[in-house]
């Protein structure tokens, strides 16, 4: 580890990021424990805004909803301001003014993260307003979904921490040129303007790492935006690297197409609260 010279004492120390960094990569049970906390009160609060949402519905109620669950299940509150991105917003993946009307026939993705105890959960869906995807969302959602699975079997002890991106990035760009939105892989990438994985734990975007390792948690979280027709999707999950490979975290969150449009279906109704 370098040694940096003191300007006010001149003595030599190490600075304190190269001690604390790596013991914040491997998470101990007790982390471990806080993260599944706030995972669970996120994936709550994301089941409740699934069922709850409808076109005529402003952004900030999903917000405040997620937010109530977050808070009722021992969170300190968010680690993070809550996205809640409709329509137009959808394609800003950095959104939180949260304060349009969602209309019908749009897309709004949802990431959003519970802080329980000083630990952070992390996790994107992407629901149709109407409760049902048309098939151009469909077909791009899919896409994304497979992207993410990939992504997801990539995540094992000794792999780059950087591998899951650039299986998801292979993907969908493979994808979107099928889908005829670019000429080549390369070009594709201008929908896809963001990392799709991060390491999660006392930050949001916790200490880099290099090497997957058991104890790490990361998200896998690729996103595809296409501004010319509004339609932005994201798909976050959190997951812990194990000595086998992984465990999804946040599986408890439906996201595959079926499983969303069931628990959309209208005279689902708010169920959460029983939680
Ligand atoms: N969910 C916020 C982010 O990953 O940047
Ligand atoms: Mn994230």
């Amino acid at each position: 580890m370098e040694l940096q010279k003191d300007r006010s004492s001149g003595r030599r120390v190490r600075p304190a990021r190269q001690i604390l960094a790596p013991l914040r990569a491997i998470k101990s049970p007790h982390e471990i424990a806080c993260l599944r906390k706030a995972i669970h009160a996120t994936a709550v609060g994301l089941d409740a805004a699934m069922r709850s949402i409808r076109p005529g519905q402003f952004e900030y109620e999903v917000d405040a909803l997620i937010t109530y669950h977050c808070r009722r299940l021992g969170c300190q509150g968010m680690a993070f301001p809550c996205i809640v991105g409709s329509g137009p917003n959808s394609c800003l993946p950095h959104y939180t003014l949260n304060r349009r009307c969602i209309e019908n026939g749009e897309l709004v993705v949802i990431d959003v993260g519970g802080d329980y105890r000083h630990y952070a959960a992390d996790i994107t869906r992407t629901v149709p307003a109407n409760g049902e995807f048309t098939p151009r969302q469909r077909s791009v959602y899919e896409l994304v979904l497979r992207a993410q699975a990939a992504a997801i079997e990539a995540v094992k002890p000794g792999t780059a921490a950087g591998e899951p991106d650039r299986v998801a990035r292979r993907l969908l760009g493979e994808g979107l040129v099928a889908l005829g939105l670019a000429r080549n892989t390369r070009e594709a990438m201008r929908y896809c303007p963001h990392g799709f994985s991060h390491p999660l734990g006392m930050d949001v975007h916790d200490v880099p790492v290099r090497t997957l390792a058991p104890g790490m948690v990361v998200t896998i979280e690729p996103g595809v935006y296409l501004r010319e027709e509004d339609l932005g999707i994201r798909i976050e999950d959190d997951v812990l690297v194990t000595a086998q490979g992984r465990e999804v975290l946040s599986s408890a969150v439906p996201k595959t197409v079926e499983a969303i449009e069931a628990l959309m279906a209208p005279g689902r109704g708010a169920e959460s609260d029983r939680r």
